[in-house]
């Protein structure tokens, strides 16, 4: 998502007159774009702070640094008061908001807006794409999250939900359909809550597959309370839909599940994983955990195991509970669970998941994949790295292939983390369709 508004900030500045700079050290500005999720993550912001406080001394502060995202929101007085440290502080919903704050900071005062707006959606902005490889791009759809999971600051950060209207997306969509890429990820803190005037996430999607059958779709992130039918139809039905999940568990307890408000059981989740599997076979899923949420027995923590080793997830972001300011869990339960506890547990979590990804990519030899070329490999030229419609990092021999180039690849060894193959031959989506993906 970060990634995301940091291209929408960029098309702001660019209007503005300004450019991107290459480093840091040729910049006027500096933005840094932050999230408050977990400690760690605002741990890493402070710390590049402090750099970037020492490039501001050496150039005799000749220099505008800013913080935007959802530290802004939350630390907006310590950011300028207390560490001194920044000239502006810009919530989540103010990037309109940015020359005039920078003009601001130019007459010598400092420059706030964070404030939390029920209908900025950025819809007629159209970002300027730096972060991606010419192949594949995000749109966001919707933004903010009225779940109210009591372990996270992201509603009180980034507001309520709202979603852009249909035609604005699927313009978006046109328009990076003529500039030649060929995969795009609908993105939004909730995005299958998406609803526009009664015009719902399945409704959008299926909009968006119609208009380039040549071009793949994924989405993310959802709840698992958002997947009616309807949409896993969509799924099903459109080719260039990605047979992918991000699916967030974040316990296998009932009693953790109730006490973070995610108001679903364990029951009902697997349920739901089952009805995925039956209407989209072969569709690869993915989760968030949490380890170490306030009160969690050892036993409780063996029911996310126990879940982990039913569902068989293709990877997993994993975490332990970091408490945040302001959240429900914060106000009425205590963070109990010693750091060295959730720590193993979160050790334990990770080692499952290793060993049913290592299990999971080992099947993957000798099958064959349609893969998404994104460019060369990390670690040789000769090599290039895409993925899978089921979102597997493959790399193969470069031969004639390229960067955007849909490829037929047989597999032929595996990690836990990505696959190796063979490259067959240069394929469109559209005549994969009739050819089953897998060997
Ligand atoms: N502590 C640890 N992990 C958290 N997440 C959200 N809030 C917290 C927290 N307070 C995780 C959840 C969520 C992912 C984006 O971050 O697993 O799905
Ligand atoms: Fe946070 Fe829950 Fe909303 Fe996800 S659904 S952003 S975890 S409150």
């Amino acid at each position: 998502m970060n990634f995301a508004d940091s291209e929408i900030v960029n098309s702001v500045m660019v209007e503005r007159g300004m450019a991107p700079t290459d480093t840091p050290d040729d910049a006027s500005v500096i933005f840094i774009n932050t999230c408050s999720i977990r400690e760690n993550a605002e741990q890493k912001v402070w710390n590049r702070l402090n750099y970037f406080r020492s490039l501001k001394k050496k150039r005799q502060g000749d220099m505008v640094v800013g913080v935007l995202g959802c530290m802004a929101e939350r630390l907006r007085e310590r950011f300028l008061e207390k560490e001194k440290l920044v000239d502006m502080v810009v919530g989540p919903d103010a990037y309109r908001d940015i020359p005039k704050l920078l003009s601001e900071v130019e007459d010598g005062r400092k420059a706030v807006n964070v404030i939390l707006s029920q209908e900025e959606t950025y819809a007629d902005i159209t970002p300027i794409r730096t972060t991606g490889n010419g192949v594949t791009a995000f749109i966001s759809v919707m933004r903010g999250c009225d779940n109210m999971c009591s372990f996270c600051v992201v509603p009180y950060t980034r507001g309520r939900e709202r979603s852009r209207p249909v035609e604005s997306v699927l313009d978006e969509f046109k328009l990076l359909s003529d500039q030649g890429y060929k995969e795009v990820t609908l993105l939004g803190q909730n995005v299958n809550s998406y609803n526009h005037e009664g015009r719902n996430f399945a409704e959008l999607m299926y909009r968006c597959s119609r208009i380039n059958p040549e071009m793949r779709i994924r989405f993310s992130t959802s709840h698992p309370k958002d997947f009616p039918d309807e949409f896993l139809h969509v799924m099903r039905e459109q080719h260039n839909v990605c047979n992918y999940i991000h699916i967030p568990v974040q316990s296998g307890n009932n009693e953790i599940l109730e006490r973070m408000r995610r108001t679903y059981t364990r029951e009902e989740y697997l349920a739901l994983i089952d009805r995925m599997r039956e209407m989209i076979p072969g569709v690869s899923l993915s989760t968030d955990i949490i380890a170490g949420f306030c009160g969690e027995t050892e036993e409780q923590h063996r029911d996310t195991l126990d879940v982990m080793r039913r569902v068989r997830y293709d990877l997993a972001y994993m975490f332990a509970y970091s408490e945040r300011e302001r959240t429900l869990a914060h106000r009425k339960f205590e963070d109990d669970v010693p750091e060295k506890v959730k720590k193993r547990r979160l050790a334990e979590i990770i080692q499952l998941q290793q060993d049913v990804a290592t299990d999971l990519n080992r099947q993957e030899i000798g099958r064959r994949h349609i893969v998404l070329v994104e460019g060369n490999s990390k670690r040789s030229d000769e090599q290039l790295s895409g993925r899978t419609d089921t979102n597997k990092m493959v790399i193969f021999d470069k031969e004639t292939y390229q960067r955007g180039d849909y490829v037929e690849v047989e597999i032929t060894d595996a990690s836990p983390a990505t696959l190796k193959g063979t490259a067959l031959r240069k394929v469109t989506l559209s005549d994969s369709i009739a050819e089953p993906v897998t060997a």
